[in-house]
């Protein structure tokens, strides 16, 4: 593998899926593959998960890991041909290529503006250290793919399901703020890879882009949609045609024990408790958030390790 910033970027998602699981059972095994080598995490966004996951799988690998806070660095000019006479004190293609310099593998996080739309669907931060980086990219959430989540779900699902073809149902769900899209599309993206029978529901207005919905159903009728349900993945996103808007705060569309059935509790974190979901659903045995934060670990040590034997 030589980046991973997108789910097309496994070659063999079956094998890296079980690669991930006998990694969970054996975490120290290639101790020596990461040994001199050092992963750089850049964050232009907080983060819990995948800052300790990512770091943790590394450390797992026997890499070194260092961690730099964009806000703490310069301010970082992305435009070509720039007169830098205003705020902006360093370009992207002289910082890329510096951190290069301190690092084996390059991780960053950067989240979308969902102010414009155009410029966050060009990834423009993401797609620059790829160009300017001299080493391997993993993406930590950009502005339109969350791929080391979407990895994490799918190992979660592989793991748990008692079916060859378990149904899946995205749900959104309300949230006072206007968030990103891309664990959705991410979610979406790596369900149409697997052998699952994917749903998704939410209200009107919340349609995602057709480049990544392609043909799985859409039911706007929640209840009807988590009929018979396996997995229930629960997630806000803001409106991606009246982009970055919140349209909707219907509290209907909070997941309840009651709408949740027999089926398994899923959601990327951090959740409002009784915003997204009651308490009931996430205090409950069919709650597996914990499960699946674990194996953000095992989704970053195999891409890791898969960048690392390429190296
Ligand atoms: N799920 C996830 O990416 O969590 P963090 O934002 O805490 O990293």
């Amino acid at each position: 593998m030589k980046n991973y910033t997108k789910i097309k970027d496994i070659s063999n998602l079956s094998e890296t899926i079980k690669d991930a699981i006998l990694l969970k059972m054996n975490p120290f095994e290639f101790q020596d593959l990461g040994k001199h080598k050092t992963l750089v995490m850049l964050f232009f966004n907080s983060s819990l998960r995948t800052r300790l996951s990512t770091e943790k799988a590394a450390k797992n690998l026997g890499m070194e890991v260092m961690m730099l806070n964009i806000n703490d660095a310069w301010n970082l000019e992305f435009e070509d041909g720039t007169i830098m006479n205003m705020d902006k004190s360093e370009h992207i293609k002289e910082a890329a290529q510096v951190i290069s310099q301190y690092a084996d593998v390059i991780a960053v996080r950067a989240f979308p503006t969902l102010e414009d739309k155009a410029k966050d669907e060009s990834e423009y931060i993401l797609n620059n250290f790829k160009k300017y980086a001299t080493v391997p990219i993993i993406n930590m959430e950009s502005a339109t793919a969350h791929p080391l989540q979407a990895l994490a779900d799918a190992i979660t699902i592989t793991e748990l399901t008692e079916k060859a073809k378990p149904k899946v149902v995205l749900s959104w769900a309300p949230h006072p703020k206007a968030l990103p899209q891309a664990v959705a599309n991410s979610f979406i993206e790596m369900m149409q890879e697997l052998e699952v029978d994917l749903t998704i529901t939410h209200p009107k207005g919340y349609e995602l882009s057709k480049e990544i919905t392609k043909n799985t159903p859409i039911n706007h009728n929640q209840e009807d949609a988590l009929k018979d349900a396996d997995f229930v993945y629960v997630k806000n996103w803001s409106s991606y045609n009246d982009y970055g808007k919140v349209l909707n705060q219907d509290d209907n569309w909070m997941l309840t024990k009651a709408k949740l059935g027999h089926a398994k509790f899923m959601h990327c974190l951090p959740v409002r408790r009784n915003v997204i979901v009651e308490d009931a659903v996430l205090d409950s045995e069919q709650s597996v958030v914990i499960k699946q934060a674990n194996n953000r670990t095992y989704a970053a040590q195999v891409v890791l390790k898969q960048i690392l034997e390429g190296l």
